[in-house]
């Protein structure tokens, strides 16, 4: 990888720019317009919200203003826990196509595999929302579907019934907290893995091992993250609302780690804590 636009790709042939602009915890209104269109101007082509994260408006707004021609940003949105079903997830995602005001969204993901609503019957729930997935995939209205958050026994379950093998599992990907037979079993599977939290929401700051990484190579701790990212293989998705920071978590392209640092950040466990079980989750 060498700039931003490069992409991965996708078991169904997609090209998926290979670092995304995170919008979780951006404000609906000015806050996410203004930080979507500041990465936009930065280089970055690839943009990831949800209907949880309540900026949709916004995100598509920024988008639709920036003067990029549509096809050349990549736009993921998600599918929210109260939604899961053939009908409800139809539904859905029309609502969330009115708020991007865009046609067609790049990538849909299912956000969660088993929330609280339908934890008796998550699995016929998924296989739902999946069928209205690959039909929305099929008529060309999502140009790829995935998952997030989802763990070996529910891609096992929703393969069960699945035509389409997800192209995506989105999930919480950092320094220590690595979910390895996970992330091998998705590339088993040829299920590209993005890596939410890239930067263990914050909490990577403090690490006293990136402060020594981040002197060796004369980057900051966050460009030593997202360059990790990139070198495991994973997509990172860093969020950050301020300009300054778009632009740093952008400029990772000039320096490579070692294999034998990329192996000790790896092992850092803990540090970030570690993602929450996706079965006991309580939303
Ligand atoms: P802010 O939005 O104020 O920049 P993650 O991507 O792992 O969820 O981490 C996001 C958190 O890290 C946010 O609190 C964000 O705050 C902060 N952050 C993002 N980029 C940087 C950076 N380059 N330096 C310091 N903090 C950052």
């Amino acid at each position: 990888m060498k700039s931003l636009k490069d992409c991965y790709t996708l078991n169904n042939g997609v090209c998926i720019p290979c670092i995304g602009f995170g919008t979780w915890q951006v404000p609906n209104g000015e806050v996410a317009v203004s930080a979507v269109k500041t990465a936009l101007s930065i280089g970055y082509r690839h943009i990831d919200t949800a209907a949880v994260y309540g900026n949709e408006e916004s995100v598509g707004l920024a988008i639709r203003e920036s003067g990029i021609p549509r096809e050349e940003i990549f736009v993921t949105s998600k599918l929210w826990n109260n939604a899961h079903g053939y009908k409800e997830a139809m539904d859905a995602f029309e609502q969330t196509m009115e708020r991007l005001g865009l046609d067609y969204l790049d990538l849909y993901l299912i956000h969660w595999p088993n929330p609280i609503k339908y934890r008796n019957r998550w699995q016929e729930a998924n296989a739902g929302t999946w069928k209205a997935m690959e039909e929305l995939y099929k008529a060309e209205r999502i140009l790829s579907i995935g998952i997030s958050n989802f763990r070996i026994h529910h891609i096992e379950e929703l393969l069960k019934t699945a035509a389409v093998v997800p192209m995506v599992n989105q999930i919480r990907l950092c320094p220590g907290d690595t979910q390895d037979e996970l992330v091998e079993y998705c590339r088993g599977h040829n299920i590209l893995l993005e890596a939410y939290s890239p930067l263990g929401t914050g909490k990577i700051f403090d690490v006293p091992e990136m402060k020594a990484l981040a002197e060796k190579y004369n980057k900051t701790i966050a460009q030593i993250c997202i360059r990790w990212s990139l070198q495991m293989g994973f997509l990172p998705l860093p969020k950050s609302a301020n300009p300054d920071r778009i632009k740093e978590n952008s400029e990772v392209f000039d320096f490579e780690l070692s294999q034998d640092d990329v192996k000790a950040i790896a092992s850092l466990k803990g540090v970030c804590g570690y993602s929450s079980d996706p079965d006991k989750i309580p939303f």
